[in-house]
C-alpha cells in the first residue's frame, strides 16, 4: 500500500487541475484541489453554481472533453492513477467500479430504449452473464431501489416513468455492477421535495448496506445535513473548507461557508428575507491571485487580495483556507 493512502481511503484526489481553453483564455474550473474519499463514507461537495463541482466529478471519471482538459494532478483509486489509464482501461472502471448518477436522468437515460434494455446493456458490458441472468439481476435491483412493479418498469420507456422513478432506474444502473464508489451529482435537484427525501433516504440506505463510498454533489446544505459524513466547500474551483459534517454545521469557519449556512431557510419559523451572499462567483477566466472569495467577503483584508490563503489545519484531518485564521 502506498504511503499516501491509509487503509480507509478509497479515492485520493491530489492537486487536480481541470481547465477550459476558449477565446477568453484559460479558465480554471478546478484549480488545484486535493481530498480523500473515505471508505464507506459519504463525502459531500457543496458550493454555488459554477464552483467546479461537476467538473470535479467528471474529471474523476476522465469524462472531460475539449475545450476542457485535465492539466495536472492524480486520482488514485486502489493505488491506480485513473488519469494515467487509457480510454479502454477507464471504461472498465466507469459504470463498473465507479457508478455515476446525474441531476437529470433524462440526460443519461436514452429515450429510445426501454429502462430494462438500458440496465441489461450496462450489466452485459461489464459482466460475463447471459441475457436472462442480466434481466433477473435488473429486476432484483429495481426491487432494491424500491421501484413498484419492477417488471413493468423494465418494459417502460423513460418518458413513461415519473421523475422519481427515472432517478431510481439511474441509481439501479449505477449500482448494477456493485461499484465501490458512487458519484451522485445533484441527483435530487429535479425532484419535488417529498420525492427528494425518499431518494436521499434510499441512497443513504444503499450506502450503509452495500459497503459503498459516495461522493455527493449538492448546492444545498440541508441535503448535506441529511446525508453527509464529511463536507468539502468549493468556491471558484478551489476548496475553501474541508470538515466533518457535524462540526462544519455547528461551527463553520470560512466566511463563504458561513454565508451558505446562513442562507438555509429555517424549518420552524418564517423569515421575510433570508440573508444572501452579495455578489457573484468569479469568472473562471479571470486571473485572481488572492482568495477568490475576497471581493464578496466582509472580513477581507489586504493580504486576501494578494495571496491565496495557506491551508490551516483545523485538526489532524480537516482544514480551512482563510487568512483570518493564520
Ligand atoms: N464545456 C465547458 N466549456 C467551458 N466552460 C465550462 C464547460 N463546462 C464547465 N465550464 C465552466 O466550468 C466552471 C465550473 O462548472 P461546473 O459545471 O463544475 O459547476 P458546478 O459547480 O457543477 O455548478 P452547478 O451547481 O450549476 O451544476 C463554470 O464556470 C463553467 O462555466
Ligand atoms: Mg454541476
Amino acid at each position: 500500500m502506498s504511503i499516501f493512502m491509509n487503509e480507509k481511503t478509497i479515492l485520493k484526489v491530489k492537486n487536480l487541475k481541470t481547465y477550459f481553453y476558449t477565446d477568453k483564455g484559460e479558465g480554471r474550473a478546478v484549480d488545484n484541489i486535493s481530498f480523500n474519499l473515505k471508505k464507506e463514507k459519504i463525502l459531500a461537495i457543496v458550493g454555488e453554481s459554477g464552483c467546479g463541482k461537476s467538473v470535479t466529478a467528471l474529471s474523476i471519471l476522465k469524462l472531460i472533453e475539449p475545450p476542457g482538459k485535465i492539466v495536472g494532478g492524480e486520482i488514485l483509486f486502489n493505488n491506480i492513477n485513473l488519469l494515467k489509464l487509457t480510454n479502454e482501461e477507464i471504461r472498465k472502471i466507469r459504470g463498473n467500479k465507479i457508478g455515476i448518477i446525474f441531476q437529470d436522468p433524462m440526460m443519461s437515460l436514452n429515450p429510445v430504449f426501454k429502462a430494462g434494455e438500458q440496465i441489461v446493456e450496462t450489466i452485459l458490458t461489464h459482466k460475463d452473464m447471459t441475457k436472462k441472468e442480466a434481466k433477473d439481476l435488473s429486476l432484483s435491483l429495481f426491487e432494491k431501489v424500491k421501484l413498484p412493479d419492477p417488471e413493468k418498469v423494465f418494459n417502460s420507456y423513460p418518458h413513461e416513468l415519473s421523475g422519481g422513478m427515472r432517478q431510481r432506474v439511474m441509481i439501479a444502473i449505477a449500482l448494477c455492477c456493485n461499484p465501490d464508489i458512487l458519484i451522485a451529482d445533484e441527483p435530487t435537484t429535479a425532484l419535488d421535495v417529498t420525492t427528494q427525501e425518499r431518494v436521499l433516504d434510499l441512497i443513504k440506505e444503499l450506502q450503509s448496506n452495500s459497503e459503498l463510498s459516495v461522493l455527493f454533489i449538492t448546492h444545498d446544505f440541508r441535503i448535506v445535513n441529511k446525508i453527509a459524513d464529511e463536507v468539502i466547500v468549493m468556491y471558484g474551483g478551489k476548496i475553501v473548507e474541508y470538515r466533518d459534517k457535524n462540526s462544519i454545521l455547528k461551527n463553520p469557519l470560512h466566511p463563504y461557508t458561513k454565508g451558505l449556512i446562513n442562507s438555509i431557510p429555517p424549518v420552524d419559523k418564517k423569515i421575510e428575507k433570508l440573508p444572501v451572499i452579495e455578489g457573484e462567483v468569479p469568472d473562471i477566466f479571470k486571473n485572481i491571485k488572492g482568495c477568490k472569495f475576497a471581493d464578496r467577503c466582509k472580513l477581507s483584508k489586504e493580504i486576501c487580495f494578494e495571496k491565496f490563503p495557506e491551508k490551516i489545519k483545523v485538526d489532524s484531518n480537516y482544514s480551512v483556507f482563510c487568512w483570518n485564521y493564520s
